[in-house]
């Protein structure tokens, strides 16, 4: 049989300083445990718009929608900044999420035992937490019509529109009650219903799905700004959280810091399942290009390896050398493995990007 085919799309900035430990664990996947990938590389951000001209190339586009599974790094950076908007690195993010039709956006946020003590939070508010933040990808406020910058009489006016349809809403409830019963059965839905009509609409749809399909998940309903308080006072009152797009932005970011560093957060983008049952999937990390660390040899590349994990789980349905990837991170972390942003309140002496991926392989290694 064929083998699965991955494509490859480092971006900018740190994207392919930790894509590139990446491509060393697939490689590992494939020489010690028979699980070889058909990888390509391909552009995307600032990195296609200085080759292209455009931050998403037709053809790289018709590439993601073939592939099995995308894996991307991250876009964006001060270079683009003064860039017009239509061409900016992260618009063809957004056409990646939009074309393929990626509506649940996977954000889990587990704090390892060994980075307890590195979140913003005391220890005991997050040692063993492991909730997952289900975030509406392709429509709400980044998508609706009319948008724009306007003349208004004798000023401009910057409009966008928080828009949902009851099937958009309707399917990402589902994915987060699935994504519940196979954890700890718990979602809590997340919007403004007291000032939005979405949310109104949001609250409503979620309950119908919760009360014909999934009454056995336990359902609670919570304004998003509550939910960023609470998400710093109590988070393990979490399981799963399913929220919009711009809330799932914000409260993602939030959760990071839970964790000890953003550098640690993974997700997977999922659309509907495909003919072959393998849904059409991105995985990259919650980080961004990190301009102030680029080139140094800084980043953390776990975030972006985590999802190569989820990719294993999701896409290609091997929980269980997904979960070894996972523990070889554990495992590097206990033993006291660390990046720069993993420093802590003691300091000490970082490792470097590469060093970090070494240490991952050689968990791995271990594994065997
Ligand atoms: P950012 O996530 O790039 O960085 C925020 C802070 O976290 C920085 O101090 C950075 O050094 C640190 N950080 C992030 N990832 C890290 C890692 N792996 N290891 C160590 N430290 C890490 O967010 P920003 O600075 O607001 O945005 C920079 C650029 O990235 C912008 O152009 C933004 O649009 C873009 N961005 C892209 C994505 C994406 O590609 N998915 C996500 C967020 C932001
Ligand atoms: C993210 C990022 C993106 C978003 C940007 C880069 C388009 O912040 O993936 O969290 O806002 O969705
Ligand atoms: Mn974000």
């Amino acid at each position: 049989m064929a083998n699965p085919t991955l494509l490859i799309l480092a971006g900018d900035g740190i994207g392919p300083e930790v894509m590139g430990q990446v491509v060393r664990i697939i490689d590992w996947f494939g020489d010690k445990r028979d699980l070889a990938f058909d990888v390509d590389h391909d552009l995307v951000g600032g990195a296609a718009y200085d080759k292209h001209g455009t931050p998403l190339h037709d053809d790289t586009m018709a590439k993601a929608l073939a592939a099995d599974a995308v894996l991307l790094g991250a876009v964006g950076g001060p270079k683009y900044d003064a860039l017009d908007f239509s061409v900016k690195p992260e618009r063809g993010l957004l056409r990646l999420r939009k074309e393929m039709d990626l509506f649940s956006n996977l954000r889990p946020a587990q704090c390892f035992d060994a980075l307890a003590d590195f979140s913003s939070l005391k220890k005991d508010l997050v040692a063993g937490l492991d909730i997952m933040i289900v975030r509406e990808l392709t429509s709400g406020v980044y998508f609706g019509e009319p948008r724009g910058i306007f003349e208004e009489g004798n000023e401009r006016v910057g409009i966008n529109t928080q828009r949902y349809t009851e099937s958009e809403i309707d399917r990402v409830a589902r994915s987060a009650f699935e994504l519940a019963r196979r954890r700890g059965n718990k979602v809590c839905s997340m919007e403004k219903a007291n000032v939005m009509e979405s949310g109104i609409l949001w609250r409503e749809v979620v309950q119908k799905v919760h009360d014909e399909d999934y009454p056995d998940v336990e359902l609670s309903h919570m304004y998003a700004d509550n939910g960023a308080m609470q998400l710093v006072r109590a988070p393990k009152q979490f399981d799963v959280i399913v929220t919009d797009n711009l809330f799932g932005d914000i409260l993602s970011d939030c959760a990071a810091m839970l964790t000890g560093s953003l550098g640690m957060l993974p997700s997977a983008s999922l659309g509907a399942p495909n003919a072959d049952g393998r849904p059409k999937a991105l995985y990259e990390p919650v980080h961004g290009s990190a301009p102030d660390i680029a080139g140094q040899g800084k980043a953390n590349p776990i975030a972006c390896i985590l999802s190569f994990a989820m990719a294993l789980r999701y896409s290609f349905d091997q929980g269980d050398e997904a979960a070894r990837l996972e523990k070889a991170v554990e495992q590097v972390l206990a033993d006291g493995a660390r990046t720069a942003d993993l420093m802590g309140p003691e300091g000490g002496s970082p490792i470097s990007t590469s060093e970090m991926g070494d240490a991952i392989l050689a968990a791995l290694d271990a594994s065997l």
